[in-house]
């Protein structure tokens, strides 16, 4: 039901709509970055997790909920953190997997003080909501509220949105910034196309799908970090009837499988130096000579992401802003040397720690 209720929501006229947003929140972005003192070490991801989280906040839920101006507790963001490990722990763990045993272990507390912060948070946005009377656009929340969903219902359909968008934008914007600044000569690249499309004036940028759909080099580089670092790494799905694969094994009806995301997008067979940060992997020329499921960061059939369009261009708006004003560097020297974590998606164990320089 929520995915039929959610999809008309990203057309290209909803999208239009959506733009002075983006705009908005990415110039009070812009602002806050020109007030970090040059060379100074920043982790990416915690300074520009605020603004997504408002732009998600106003297109998407449709609510004047505020973290950038700290209307929101800053405790969300660690609590968030945790939620995503207990959550695949219960995915991986068979003992955490009966409520009963659950119950008793030590992950317990943190998931009742969790989930305390997300009912306050949801419950939040549609009061906010329900006395906000002024709506520019319909939002993604607006579509499923029309239905006639019980007030948990409501709750769990506004934190699936919340969380399916902003975490996974932030992190593939943080780093396709933290492999810029490892690869300087790339960075100098996207740079130019910048310049070139956006101009060098410190003015305001008042995107437009055109104008992002143009940014054509910093497009591959999102894709590059997509094939890198896929959100989805791995994704589940149950064997509706009996399949038997190339190599003979069938696969039982009703058996489980896990489609390795991470894995298939480093195959050394299809992509040579797999773990190289390479942009140009993403030329049209390139991508017409590959197999079309060779890369999947959004999935792909019935239950592929419902948010490819939108993602692509806040993170291509969000990307743009930072990178036209500043220029990074860091301390890893390759792409290697970042350890990576994963519990429902991937991030680095360190961060994403970078030093800012104003343009
Ligand atoms: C870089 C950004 C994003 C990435 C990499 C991403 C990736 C994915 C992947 C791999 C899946 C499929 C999971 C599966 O097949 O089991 C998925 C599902 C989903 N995504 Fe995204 N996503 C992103 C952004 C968004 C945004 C902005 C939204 C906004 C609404 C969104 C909403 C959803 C929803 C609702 C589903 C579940 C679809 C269903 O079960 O029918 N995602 N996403």
């Amino acid at each position: 039901m929520q995915r039929q209720a959610i999809s008309p929501i990203f057309t290209p006229k909803m999208m239009t709509e959506y733009m002075p947003s983006f705009s908005n929140h990415c110039e009070l972005l812009k602002r806050k970055l020109q007030s970090i003192p040059n060379g100074k070490l920043i982790d990416v991801y915690a300074e520009i997790a605020p603004f997504t989280y408002d732009i998600v906040c106003e297109t998407l839920l449709g609510t004047k909920v505020r973290f950038a101006q700290n209307t929101w507790k800053s405790e969300f963001f660690h609590l968030a953190e945790l939620g995503y490990e207990i959550v695949f722990e219960r995915m991986i763990k068979s003992l955490y997997q009966s409520d009963v045993l659950f119950y008793f272990s030590k992950r317990y507390n943190d998931y009742v003080k969790i989930q305390k912060l997300v009912d306050n948070f949801t419950r939040t946005i549609l009061k906010d909501k329900q006395s906000d009377t002024q709506k520019p656009f319909d939002t993604c929340l607006d579509r499923i509220l029309k239905h006639d969903l019980t007030e948990k219902q409501q709750m769990d359909a506004t934190y699936v949105i919340f969380t399916a968008s902003q975490e996974s934008i932030t992190t593939i914007i943080s780093f396709v910034i933290l492999m810029l600044a490892i690869h300087p000569d790339i960075q100098q690249k996207a740079h130019e196309e910048l310049d070139r499309v956006l101009g060098t004036e410190d003015d305001e940028i008042p995107f437009t799908i055109e104008l992002l759909n143009s940014l054509e080099y910093l497009d591959m580089c999102i894709k590059e970090v997509l094939r890198l670092y896929p959100i989805g790494h791995i994704i589940q799905r149950e064997c509706k009837q009996d399949f038997r694969l190339n190599n003979d094994v069938v696969l039982p009806s009703g058996c489980s499988i896990g489609v390795g995301i991470y894995a298939m997008h480093r195959d050394p067979n299809i992509w040579p130096e797999p773990d190289k940060f390479i942009p140009e992997r993403f030329t049209r020329e390139a991508v017409l000579n590959r197999h079309p499921y060779a890369y999947v960061p959004f999935s792909a059939g019935p239950m592929n992401c419902i948010g490819k369009i939108y993602a692509d261009l806040l993170m291509k708006s969000v990307a743009a802003t930072i990178l036209r004003n500043n220029r990074f560097e860091c301390d890893y020297k390759r792409v290697e040397e970042i350890t990576l974590k994963t519990d429902i998606s991937i991030r680095p164990q360190k961060g994403y720690p970078v030093r800012i320089y104003s343009r």
